[in-house]
C-alpha cells in the first residue's frame, strides 16, 4: 500500500521520490494527480503503467509559473491573456511544443503541441522546488472517476504507487477546462472546472465546441464509468435505484431509492462539480445496479458537470470490477 502523508510534511518525500523517476500522487485545486518528471521517460512510463492507460493518449505538463510555461510553449498573445487571468487555476491550454524544452515525448504521445497547466496550492510549490514540470493525469485507474481525495487515490492505485500526498478533498472536483487558440479562433477541447462564459469573457471571442483532432481520453464517450449503470436526467426514481440529487425538490419515486446523494441542496453548480465524482464513487459503492440523475442545468460549470455523467452513462465494451 502506499505511504499517505498530509501535504503540510510530505515535500521532501515527494521530492526526492520524484527527483528518481518515481511518481506521487498529489492533490490539485480540481482533481488529484499522478505526477512524475514530464523531462524523464522511465517516470512518465510509470504513470501510464500505474494507470493501465494506453501510451497514445498525451498528458497534461504542470508547471510552477508562466515563465516555466513559455520555455516549454509557444504562447500566442490570447494564451497568454487567459494564462494572466486564470493561473494559477483550472485552466489547461495546448500550444505548439518548443522541440528543446526536454519534454519526453511519452508526455504529448509524440504531438508537436502540449497541453500546459499551472495548478495552485501544493502541486505549485513542489513543481518550483523541483524545477522541473510535472506530467500529471488524473490519479485513477484507467476509464474510471477521477479521484477526488486521497482515500480514493489509495483505494484506487495504493497497491501501484509509493506516495499519496493527503490534500483533503479538492476544492473545485472537476479536471481544468482544456481551450487551444488557433488563429483568431478558440477551441474548447474539455469542459471543465473553469465555466466556458468566464473563458469568453476574457478572451472577448466565443468558445468553439465540438473541436475534433487529437483523441483524447476525456474525449472517450465511456471514460468516468462507474460500476453501476448510470440513467440520467431521470423524471422519477425506480424503486432499488440509488438517487444523485440535485436541488431542492426530489424527483417522485425518491422515497424508494436504495441510497441518496445530493449534489447540492442549495443548487449551486460549484458544489455540486466539487461534489460529483466524490458522489457517484459512493453510490457505486452501495452496490445498487443503477444510478438515477436528476436534471442538472446545463448552465455555467453545469455543461462540464453534464459531459462528465453522459461519459459515466455511455455504453462500455466490458462492465468494470467494482471499485
Ligand atoms: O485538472 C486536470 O486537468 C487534471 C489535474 C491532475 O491537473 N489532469 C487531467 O489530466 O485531467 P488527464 O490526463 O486525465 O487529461 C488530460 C487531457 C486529456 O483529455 C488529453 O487528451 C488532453 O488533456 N491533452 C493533453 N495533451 C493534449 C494536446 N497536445 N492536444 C489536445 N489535448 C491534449
Ligand atoms: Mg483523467
Amino acid at each position: 500500500m502506499a505511504e499517505v502523508i498530509p501535504a503540510g510534511e510530505a515535500l521532501g518525500r515527494a521530492l526526492s521520490l520524484l527527483d528518481t523517476g518515481e511518481v506521487v500522487a498529489i492533490p490539485t485545486e480540481t482533481v488529484y494527480g499522478l505526477a512524475g518528471d514530464a523531462t524523464n521517460g522511465a517516470a512518465v512510463a510509470r504513470i501510464f503503467e500505474a494507470k493501465g492507460r494506453p501510451r497514445f493518449n498525451p498528458l497534461i505538463a504542470h508547471v510552477a509559473d508562466l515563465a516555466m510555461a513559455e520555455r516549454i510553449g509557444v504562447f500566442d498573445p490570447l494564451s497568454r491573456k487567459l494564462a494572466q487571468e486564470f493561473w494559477p487555476g483550472p485552466l489547461t491550454l495546448v500550444l505548439p511544443l518548443r522541440p528543446e524544452a526536454g519534454i519526453h515525448p511519452l508526455v504529448t504521445a509524440g504531438l508537436a503541441t502540449i497541453a500546459l497547466r499551472m495548478p495552485r496550492g501544493f502541486g505549485n510549490g513542489l513543481i518550483a522546488r523541483l524545477g522541473r514540470p510535472l506530467a500529471a493525469p488524473s490519479a485513477n485507474s484507467s476509464g474510471r472517476i477521477s479521484a477526488t481525495s486521497a482515500a480514493a487515490v489509495e483505494a484506487d492505485l495504493g497497491g501501484r504507487i509509493p506516495l499519496v500526498v493527503d490534500g483533503g478533498q479538492t476544492p473545485v472536483g472537476l479536471e481544468s477546462t482544456i481551450v487551444k487558440a488557433d488563429g483568431g479562433r478558440l477551441l474548447l477541447l474539455r469542459p471543465g472546472g473553469i465555466a466556458a462564459d468566464e473563458v469568453e469573457a476574457v478572451a472577448g471571442v466565443k468558445l468553439e465546441r465540438g473541436a475534433t483532432g487529437v483523441q483524447s481520453p476525456g474525449m472517450l464517450a465511456s471514460h468516468y464509468a462507474p460500476g453501476a449503470a448510470m440513467r440520467l436526467n431521470v423524471e422519477a426514481v425506480r424503486p432499488g435505484e440509488a438517487l444523485l440529487a440535485f436541488g431542492a425538490s426530489r424527483v417522485p419515486g425518491f422515497e424508494g431509492a436504495a441510497a441518496m446523494k445530493n449534489l447540492s441542496p442549495s443548487g449551486d453548480l460549484r458544489e455540486a462539480a466539487a461534489n460529483l465524482f466524490g458522489f457517484m464513487q459512493a453510490l457505486d459503492r452501495t452496490g445498487a445496479g443503477v444510478i438515477a440523475v436528476e436534471p442538472i442545468p446545463a448552465h455555467g460549470l453545469g455543461e462540464a458537470i453534464n459531459d462528465r455523467l453522459a461519459r459515466a452513462a455511455a455504453p462500455r465494451d466490458k462492465p468494470l470490477p467494482p471499485a
